[in-house]
């Protein structure tokens, strides 16, 4: 596996590799959400490029990019272990110069739900991301269905601005007790892991309600609130059933819905969701995950 630190050093490293080739951009802390994505890249391409860049322009705080979870040498041991052939690991300066001035930005998909929390957080993303396909030049990139708006937001890029890559969603990978895994988790108190808890059990109501026939957004974000706000150690920012692709109202007609929930649990903020209806992630991660969850014996992860 080689490592690349600048630029030129990616680009030369990525001459090399035989297409297509799959993408997996990181912000380090990798746990096995990560693991599902460049294992759906290894299985769909022939070769793997992973990114390891704390973006600080998606932090409306500075301090909350410097402080972010991660160990740079774990990380690439992982890299490693999953068969990434090139990782990129750049300095901030090899990716914002001093002459930086563009941003790419959404502003349908980029002002609601996370971005009203974290306003500015999704022109970050989009502009780190559209660099960072442009630097690795892949035929497939791969992302995490936790992160549903950004998922939106990617894709809506990728067609507007015509950048001819696949966006590949993979199904969010669970802890046995249903919390989605997040590099930030590691923040939790054993309490507030167990109050955590309370988003899946909000998230899966919705989903029964929904599966029972229930079309009104307001009903399904009642029965999501109900469960999230029995649990005091949970602070609900949002608990929504949106249009899945808009992230707008969800009309009485849908056939499909996403449930989003926002929280903060001990002072970390914790997001996840549910996508309700056929074909609108790409990939299921359990079967990926089945013989790494068999060699710790803890039972495969559950997906939603
Ligand atoms: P990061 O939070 O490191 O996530 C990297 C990728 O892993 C994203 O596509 C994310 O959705 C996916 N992921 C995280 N947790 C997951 C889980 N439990 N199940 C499945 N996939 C999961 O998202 C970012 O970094 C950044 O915004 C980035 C796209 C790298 C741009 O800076």
């Amino acid at each position: 596996m080689i490592v690349a630190r600048t630029r030129a050093e990616l680009a030369a490293a990525r001459a090399q590799l035989p297409d297509p080739v799959g993408a997996v951009f990181t912000m380090g802390g990798l746990h096995d959400g990560h693991t599902a994505l460049l294992r759906a890249a290894r299985r769909e391409c022939a070769s793997v490029v992973g990114t390891l860049f704390v973006n600080p322009i998606q932090f409306e705080i500075e301090q909350d990019a410097a402080t972010y979870p991660g160990d740079e040498a774990a990380d690439l041991r992982r890299f490693e272990a999953e068969g990434a052939d090139v990782v990129f690991v750049p300095p901030a300066h090899e990716i914002y110069g001093p002459e930086f001035a563009t941003q790419v930005c959404v502003p349908t998909l980029s002002g609601v739900l996370e971005g009203a929390s974290r306003p500015g957080h999704f022109d970050g993303v989009a502009t780190v991301v559209v660099l960072l396909l442009n630097l690795t030049r892949p035929e497939r990139t791969y992302l995490g269905q936790k992160d549903w708006q950004q998922t939106r937001v990617i894709r809506q890029v990728v067609q507007d601005l015509a950048l001819g890559v696949a966006v590949r969603v993979v199904g969010t990978v669970r802890s046995d007790d249903g919390l989605a895994l997040g590099t930030r988790n590691v923040r939790l108190s054993v309490e507030g892991r167990e109050a955590a808890r309370a988003i899946h059990r909000a998230l899966a109501a919705g989903a029964g309600a929904w599966r029972r026939g229930e079309r009104g957004a307001d009903r399904l974000e009642r029965t999501m609130r109900r469960k999230l706000e029995a649990e005091p150690g949970v602070t609900v920012d949002y608990a929504v059933a949106r249009n899945p692709f808009t992230l707008e109202e969800l009309s009485p007609q849908a056939g499909a819905a996403v449930l989003l929930v926002a929280a903060w649990v001990d002072g970390v903020r914790l997001i996840d969701n549910f996508v309700l209806g056929d074909g609108l992630v790409d990939i299921d991660p359990a079967p990926l995950l089945a013989d790494a969850a068999a060699e710790t014996g803890s039972g495969p992860p559950t997906p939603a």
